[in-house]
């Protein structure tokens, strides 16, 4: 018998429920799409009656601000929305960020350098776009420049100043290579690090970073005595000028000569006791002017000893007045990797800091650096200018994750009755 193929009988074989029936993928894609909404929405309104922005957020605050963790308000204002920006008055209410130079022709934004949501990064480590949108191509209000006009990258950076200036001016006489070489000190027989950070810039450096300069009464007294005669065995007090010195050695003389008058007219001295204190003075006060205090001094002359002026020195204890530096950061290194000339250094004029081949040995732009940003080495604030901040927010509008007002303004004042 023939099949018979009509379109009634194909029509029958055409499964007409399959619209109906479910399979377990989709079935399961459908459930779980239903359910992550459901889920999503039940969060976002859970946040949204905690009075709860945390969903919005771009990233997680960095450490310093994690504790303003729910309170968008307080760096956003009352909207968080796309495109508007956080104002500095809004830092501005809990912390000052003067500003950086008197000269400078505009003044930037916090936000265009203190990035947030980037997690546990340094906020003030800023990245080097923020300085280089001026000193990549750097104007002032005046239009004179007192520094180089282009520093793009640590890579292309001038040399350091200190280093390029070739003379320390101090003043001081002093022979590194003999104390060292000769004599056979220690670089810590003179320099330990220095108890508070004298001229620190600002408070990232540690009260250890720099180094203390040597003083007579401390370092160099034991070996270089200021005695002014063999038989007299007091020195002379130090730091004081040759007009306050001049009573001291006669008077030492007078007491010495009343004790031992036996000394009088001995070794072709006067045998009267007046005669023969003026001749010790002398010949004891010629030494200290051309030998005693001129091993260490300028020594200016005047008609005698008593006229003569010390040029008080003037040894730098910072270096590098426009960038911050932190021995204590380096103390794996050896002191002569970094001041290589000190070793062999003969006068006190030499600069012995190192410049800024040294440093590039490890702070480049390279991955495996020791970090090459501007803010590495540099501060931006002029903190001399910072302005106390009167704090705006009470204890309870910092903590309390459901706010009870206005984030933005600040609480009324209080009455001394609400205060009891
Ligand atoms: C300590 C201040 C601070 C707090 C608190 C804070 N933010 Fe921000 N937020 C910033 C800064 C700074 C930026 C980046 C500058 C800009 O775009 O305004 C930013 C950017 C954003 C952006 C834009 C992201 C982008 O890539 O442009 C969103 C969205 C945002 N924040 C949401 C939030 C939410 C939600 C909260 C609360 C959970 C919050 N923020 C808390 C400071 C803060
Ligand atoms: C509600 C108060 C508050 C607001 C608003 C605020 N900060 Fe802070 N900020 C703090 C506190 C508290 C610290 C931690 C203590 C400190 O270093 O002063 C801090 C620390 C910092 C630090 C130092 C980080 C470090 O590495 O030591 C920087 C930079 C900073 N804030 C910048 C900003 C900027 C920029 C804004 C505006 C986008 C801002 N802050 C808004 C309270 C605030
Ligand atoms: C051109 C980049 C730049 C701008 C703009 C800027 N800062 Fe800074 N800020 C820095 C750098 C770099 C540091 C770290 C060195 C320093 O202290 O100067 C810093 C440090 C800070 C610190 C931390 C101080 C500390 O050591 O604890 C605070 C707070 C701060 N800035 C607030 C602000 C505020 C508020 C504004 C806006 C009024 C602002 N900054 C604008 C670059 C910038
Ligand atoms: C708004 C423009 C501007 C920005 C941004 C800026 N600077 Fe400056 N900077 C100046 C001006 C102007 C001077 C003074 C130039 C002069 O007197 O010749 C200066 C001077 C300096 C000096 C030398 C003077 C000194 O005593 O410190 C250093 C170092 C410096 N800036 C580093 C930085 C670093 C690091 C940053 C980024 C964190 C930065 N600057 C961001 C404008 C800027
Ligand atoms: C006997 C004491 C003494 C010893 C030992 C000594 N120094 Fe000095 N150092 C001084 C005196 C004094 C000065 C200040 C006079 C001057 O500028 O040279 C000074 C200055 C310095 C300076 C800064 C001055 C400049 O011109 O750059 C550096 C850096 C320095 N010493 C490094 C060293 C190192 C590194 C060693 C060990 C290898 C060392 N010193 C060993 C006494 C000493
Ligand atoms: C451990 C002993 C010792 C100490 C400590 C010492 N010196 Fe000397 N110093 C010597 C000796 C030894 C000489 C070489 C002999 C001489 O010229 O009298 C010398 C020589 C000098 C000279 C002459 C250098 C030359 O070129 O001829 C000066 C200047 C000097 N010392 C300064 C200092 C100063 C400044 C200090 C303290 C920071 C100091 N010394 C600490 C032992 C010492
Ligand atoms: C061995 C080296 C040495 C000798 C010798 C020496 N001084 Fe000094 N003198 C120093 C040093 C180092 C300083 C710097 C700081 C300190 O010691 O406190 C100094 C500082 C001074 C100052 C400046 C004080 C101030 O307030 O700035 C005077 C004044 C002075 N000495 C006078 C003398 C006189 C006078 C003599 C000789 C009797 C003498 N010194 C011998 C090393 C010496
Ligand atoms: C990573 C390189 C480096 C190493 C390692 C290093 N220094 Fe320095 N040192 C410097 C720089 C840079 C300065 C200039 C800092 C300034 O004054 O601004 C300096 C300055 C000094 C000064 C002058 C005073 C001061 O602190 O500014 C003395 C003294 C000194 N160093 C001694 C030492 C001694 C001693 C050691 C070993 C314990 C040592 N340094 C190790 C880089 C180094
Ligand atoms: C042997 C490698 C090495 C050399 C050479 C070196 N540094 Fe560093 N420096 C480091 C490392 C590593 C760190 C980070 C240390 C830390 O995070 O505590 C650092 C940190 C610093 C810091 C930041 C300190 C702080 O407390 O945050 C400054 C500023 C700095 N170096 C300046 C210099 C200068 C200027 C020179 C050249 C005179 C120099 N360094 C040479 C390895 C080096
Ligand atoms: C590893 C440390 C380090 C880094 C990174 C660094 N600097 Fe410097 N910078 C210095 C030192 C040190 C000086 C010299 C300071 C002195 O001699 O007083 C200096 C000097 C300067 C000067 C003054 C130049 C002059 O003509 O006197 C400017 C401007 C400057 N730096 C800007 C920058 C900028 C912008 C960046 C980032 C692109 C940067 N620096 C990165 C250490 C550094």
């Amino acid at each position: 018998m023939a099949r018979i193929r009509n379109t009634k009988k194909l029509g029958q074989r055409v499964n007409r429920t399959y619209l109906k029936r479910v399979y377990p993928i989709p079935q399961w894609r459908r459930i779980l799409t239903f359910v992550f909404i459901a889920a999503s929405l039940a969060w976002l309104g859970f946040h949204a009656v905690a009075h709860d922005q945390t969903p919005y957020t771009a990233g997680p605050l960095t450490a310093q601000h994690a504790f303003l963790g729910k309170k968008c308000a307080v760096c956003h204002g009352e909207n968080v929305s796309i495109g508007k920006r956080v104002a500095d008055p809004q830092c501005a209410a809990c912390h000052d960020g003067p500003i950086h130079q008197a000269s400078q022709t505009f003044n930037p934004a916090c936000i265009s350098c203190h990035v947030e949501h980037r997690g546990t990064m340094r906020l003030a480590g800023t990245a080097d776009s923020g300085c280089v949108q001026c000193h990549g191509n750097l104007q002032t209000q005046t239009g004179k420049l007192t520094i180089a006009a282009s520093v793009k990258s640590f890579d292309s950076h001038p040399e350091f100043g200190s280093v390029v200036s070739g003379k320390d001016a101090s003043g001081l006489k002093f022979n590194h290579q003999k104390h060292i070489g000769e004599v056979g000190q220690k670089c810590a027989d003179c320099h330990t690090p220095a108890e508070g950070a004298k001229g620190a810039p600002h408070s990232h450096v540690s009260p250890r970073a720099f180094m203390t300069l040597p003083t007579y009464e401390g370092t160099c007294m034991p070996c270089h005595a200021l005695t002014i005669d063999d038989k007299i065995a007091d020195p002379l007090p130090h730091k004081k000028q040759p007009d306050e010195l001049h009573p001291m050695v006669e008077e030492q003389f007078r007491k010495y000569i009343a004790a031992h008058p036996g000394d009088l007219g001995k070794d072709g001295t006067p045998a009267a006791s007046g005669a023969w204190v003026a001749f010790k003075v002398a010949a004891a006060e010629k030494k200290l002017q051309d030998e005693t205090c001129a091993r260490c001094h300028a020594v200016v002359a005047g008609a005698d000893f008593a006229s003569a002026v010390i040029v008080p020195p003037q040894v730098p204890s910072r270096w590098y007045t426009k960038a911050s530096f932190d021995h204590s950061a380096h103390k794996e290194l050896t002191c002569i990797s970094c001041h290589v000339k000190a070793p062999k250094s003969t006068v006190s004029s030499d600069i012995l800091v190192p410049g800024i081949a040294v440093c590039r040995d490890c702070h480049s732009s390279g991955s495996s650096s020791a970090g090459s940003n501007c803010s590495t080495c540099h501060i931006y604030h002029d903190w001399t200018k910072e302005k106390p901040v009167d704090g705006k927010y009470m204890i309870e509008q910092m903590t309390r994750s459901t706010a009870p007002h206005s984030m933005t303004t600040p609480p009324a004042v209080l009455t001394p009755a609400q205060l009891q």
